[in-house]
């Protein structure tokens, strides 16, 4: 067995069933900067406390830099007999430290206010680069919208052709969310602020350290007010692994949306060779992967997301084992949606839209049966009886397979004599969106300033 931390009271080392149970370092490691980073402002604490002098803290924070090196170029790695990322760092400090000088660092400290403190700052910064990706999602989205121009599509409720829609609207409804998302994460990061670093093993530390002062040079705005919950609470965690899920689930409806586009029934979209994938059997196959791993992916995260969950119902508080199993599910999230976002950005930006098939089955379904109804009430009739008037010419071009536009003027009177031939102004999918005109609405001019507004956010986040 390595260097063990709690030698003293015990006889023997951990069973090897126990080690291999225990052992974190093959998913902890990647926090190992975090904790030199951690141990470099303890140190500093413990100085500013005279715990250690000043020759002692330089002797210190020199062996800190020589195993960050280490780290960093490989030389230095866990061993099978290192427990977690705590344990192997400090056999490295030991190695290079001395055991005098390297021995005194743990001092005021506990592996349980190191790892809420570490999970902390690796959280943070993953935040910040997941944002970025999610912004090349909708940088992607915003640029097809801007060059689909006035183009028009079928807008849908229920998978049923409802009102014609700017193309530009429809992938515009998908860059919204995706805001939002990168905007939880940036209000998550306030809550995530908070450094548990001084909390000791849950009660606080007897040794005169500053928590304060640790928390300011880790990048934190604060220190926990509460040592227990700064070891114990894990809702910093959990929360991000929401937004992770909800930025998948969201990915997701957008990667649905285009696995139908592509679909030759719909043929809507054609993705990129490159973003494709082919079959090892079927010649002709060209499969929308990215979209398909997308979606699949999705139920992924909301798994880590329920798993961690389930980590945390009813765990009381201070710290209890149980805490280590926070790590792998939201280290999942996060590496999931870091391979995910670049395929589906690229995706999103190679993707050709086929406006004219689009804007050929924009009228179809009875579309613009709404525009007929609204217009009788822009008449003065009451909206239920407009209803029930542009439901019958519906009926009857259903009655004799034709559309809307193909009903005569003496069709339309022989409905209801309000239906005057003035009705054709809306029967074209060009009058219907043009007249959604309120703020929000498909209309050309609304959609121009909605595009304008969404670059304009995007590049506030
Ligand atoms: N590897 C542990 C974790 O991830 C670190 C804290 C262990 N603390 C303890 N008292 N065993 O949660």
């Amino acid at each position: 067995a390595g260097i063990s931390l709690w030698g003293g009271r015990f006889t023997g080392g951990p069973a090897d069933a126990l080690a291999a149970l225990s052992v974190s370092t093959h998913f902890d490691w990647r926090l190992a900067r975090y904790d030199i980073a951690g141990s470099r402002a303890h140190a500093h604490a413990l100085h500013a406390a005279d715990l250690l002098d000043d020759a002692q803290l330089d002797g210190m924070l020199d062996a800190l830099r020589r195993l960050e090196d280490d780290v960093v170029s490989g030389a230095f790695a866990p061993t099978p007999a290192d427990e977690d990322v705590h344990t192997a760092l400090e056999r490295g400090l030991m190695e290079r430290a001395g055991a005098e000088l390297g021995g005194r660092l743990r001092a005021g400290r506990s592996r349980n206010d190191q790892i809420a403190t570490l999970i902390r700052m690796y959280l943070r910064d993953q935040a910040r680069h997941l944002a970025g990706l999610v912004l090349d999602v909708v940088d992607a989205l915003i640029d097809q919208a801007a060059a689909a121009g006035e183009a028009i599509m079928p807008g849908r409720t229920h998978m049923q052709h409802a009102q014609p829609v700017l193309v530009a609207h429809q992938l515009l409804a998908h860059a919204w969310p995706l805001m939002r998302d990168v905007q939880r994460l940036q209000d998550w990061d306030a809550r995530a602020a908070v450094s548990p670093y001084g909390s000791g093993a849950l009660a606080g530390n007897t040794l005169g350290l500053d928590p304060d002062a640790v928390a300011a040079e880790l990048g934190f705005d604060a220190a926990c007010e509460n040592s227990i919950d700064g070891t114990s609470a894990r809702d910093t965690v959990a929360e991000i692994s929401f937004i992770l899920a909800m930025t998948a689930v969201d990915i997701s409806r957008l990667a649905e949306e285009i696995i139908i586009w592509n679909t030759k029934e719909f043929d809507f979209v054609t993705l990129a060779d490159s973003f494709s994938t082919g079959s090892s059997i079927m010649p002709q196959k060209k499969n929308p992967d990215v979209a398909e791993l997308a979606r699949g992916k999705a139920g992924r995260l909301i798994g880590d997301l329920a798993g961690l969950l389930a980590t945390l119902k009813a765990l009381p508080l201070a710290y209890d084992r149980d805490l280590q199993e926070d790590k792998e599910p939201v280290f999942d999230a996060v590496d999931t949606l870091a391979v995910l976002l670049p395929a589906v950005s690229g995706m999103i930006a190679t993707m050709r839209l086929n406006y004219e098939r689009m804007a050929a089955l924009a009228p179809q379904g009875f579309s613009l049966a709404t525009d007929i109804a609204e217009w009788l009430v822009k008449q003065g009739v009451p909206f239920r009886q407009a209803h029930e008037l542009s439901g019958a010419c519906v009926r009857e071009c259903e009655r004799r397979g034709v559309e809307l536009w193909e009903l005569t003027d003496a069709d339309f009177a022989a409905i209801d004599p309000q239906l005057t031939p003035q009705v054709r102004t809306v029967l074209s999918v060009q009058g219907s969106v043009a007249a959604r005109a309120g703020h929000g609405g498909t209309a050309p001019v609304r959609v121009v300033e909605q595009l304008a507004r969404a670059i304009e956010c995007s590049a506030e986040l």
